[in-house]
């Protein structure tokens, strides 16, 4: 498809430079609006990621009885409506393509006595949310699904919700988050225990905005989190850190481009995050941590990378919750490296935006890197380069869509994409931003 306007291609074209700020967290955007619309008055955020998948965030909260404007000044402002006391919806709550909107989304209207439709695109529809709903049920929710329990479907929210101890099967932040956020309409302490601790961004904002949240370490790698429910939420300042997820894309490029050397400004470092970074050191990438300081109650820093060489390393399964969404592109350093990086135990990248694991493969298989898919494990042939010359189809997952670019920016030949669309999901200045740095993209 020469001429489709959808797709696009990174060509080799020397060495990045330059410094550059990634777009708000994600997360921290998503939980700034629910919890504000939680809240009691006015919560205002600076730095918020206005990405689709956040946006209709917004909407889905302003549908539910929340007061939501965006600024010129690029603030916004959340008039909050108080724990339990959203409003049933007129119509469906579209997510499109975000499990992390729909997922606390369905926690947050579980504590409400109303029912709302809850849908999203072909992609969303096809993410399982029983894990999500069986814990909302035993809180006193119904839904309402296909036998498979995948969207579309509707979910009416406890009148008297309970308080429950969940020990989720996975290790997802979206799964305990929902409960949390279900959990403060309850009365009493809502537990989530958890083998393998994941991103705590809610637990932190809770906290932020008044709520007794308390968190206990459980057995080596878990943790034990208590959530008083029934709290007043205070409306609180909340200023968005940059997120390491985006900037994991210029990070990765600037690494495997001989020549390089770029700033990424005030990258989020919660360590519950940053398990590329730390896995690019393993790899021998030279990332130096300037001005390390507080932002939004996160330890953010300047993160200068150089390009250089890297070597292929293992990636123990028990790092993945801190780099969840990162393997994509981490694969296409692997491909870079010398030597062979074996990712281990990455089992969820089945059930993201699409199934991340065949598709990370499939990038590299289309652009002549040998790989292969053992069991849970990604292995990466590394040859210290890459041929390049693939289409790569995207799936509707933003995240395959920037690695196959980052891919092309530094392989022998070309690498295209079929659709760039889903890119606006999380990081809709990509394509300035690395073109800022001296990439070519056209
Ligand atoms: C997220 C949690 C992760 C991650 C997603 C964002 C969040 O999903 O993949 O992009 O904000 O809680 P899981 O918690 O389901 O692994």
């Amino acid at each position: 498809m020469p001429n489709d306007p959808a797709s696009l291609t990174a060509r080799r074209n020397g060495p990045l430079q330059g410094r550059v700020r990634a777009p708000g967290d994600k997360s921290i955007s998503h939980r700034a609006l629910i919890l504000g619309a939680l809240a009691v008055g006015e919560t205002r955020i600076c730095g918020l990621l206005e990405g689709e998948d956040v946006l209709n965030t917004a909407e889905a909260v302003r549908a539910l009885g929340a007061r939501v404007e965006s600024r010129r000044n690029g603030e916004w402002r959340v008039q909050g409506v108080g724990v339990g006391g959203f409003a049933e919806p007129a119509g469906a709550l579209d997510f499109g393509n975000s499990g992390t909107g729909c997922r606390l989304m369905l926690g947050a209207v579980a504590g409400c006595p109303i029912a709302a439709a809850f849908d999203g695109d072909a992609s969303l529809r096809k993410r399982p949310m029983r894990r999500v709903l069986e814990p909302l049920e035993r809180i006193g929710a119904h839904t309402q699904t296909s036998s498979d329990g995948r969207l579309p479907l509707t979910l009416s929210g406890a009148r008297d919700p309970i308080p429950i101890v969940f020990e989720p099967q996975v290790a997802s932040a979206q799964l305990k988050s929902a409960v949390l956020l279900a959990g403060l309409a309850a009365p009493g302490e809502t537990v989530v225990i958890e083998t393998e601790a994941t991103r705590d961004h809610t637990e932190k904002m809770l906290a932020h905005f008044g709520a007794d949240v308390r968190i206990d370490p459980h057995g080596e790698l878990g943790r034990r989190i208590t959530l008083i429910g029934q709290p007043e939420l205070a409306p609180r300042p909340i200023m968005v850190p940059a997120d390491p997820s985006s900037a994991a894309f210029p990070l990765v490029a600037a690494a495997i481009t001989p020549g390089s050397d770029v700033i990424l400004e005030g990258v989020m470092l919660n360590p519950l995050r940053s398990g590329l970074i730390v896995t690019l050191a393993e790899m021998g990438a030279s990332i130096e941590r300037l001005g390390t300081r507080k932002e939004g109650g996160e330890e953010v820093a300047d993160l200068r990378v150089r390009g250089g060489t890297l070597r292929g390393v293992e990636v123990p399964a028990a790092r993945a919750p801190a780099m969840i969404d990162e393997y994509p592109v981490l694969a296409v350093a692997a491909a870079f490296a010398e030597g062979t990086t074996i990712m281990r135990g990455l089992k969820e990248l089945r059930v993201k935006e699409s199934d991340r694991l065949a598709g990370t493969a499939e990038l590299l298989r289309a652009n002549g890197v040998t790989v292969d898919v053992a069991g849970d494990d990604l292995v990466v042939k590394g040859r210290g380069r890459a041929m390049g010359g693939g289409l790569v189809a995207t799936h509707m997952d933003h995240r395959i869509a920037m690695s196959a670019l980052v891919m092309g920016i530094a392989s022998v030949r070309p690498v295209k994409i079929d659709d760039t669309s889903f890119i606006a999901t999380s990081f809709p200045g990509f394509v300035d931003l690395m073109r800022g740095l001296g990439a070519d993209l056209s």
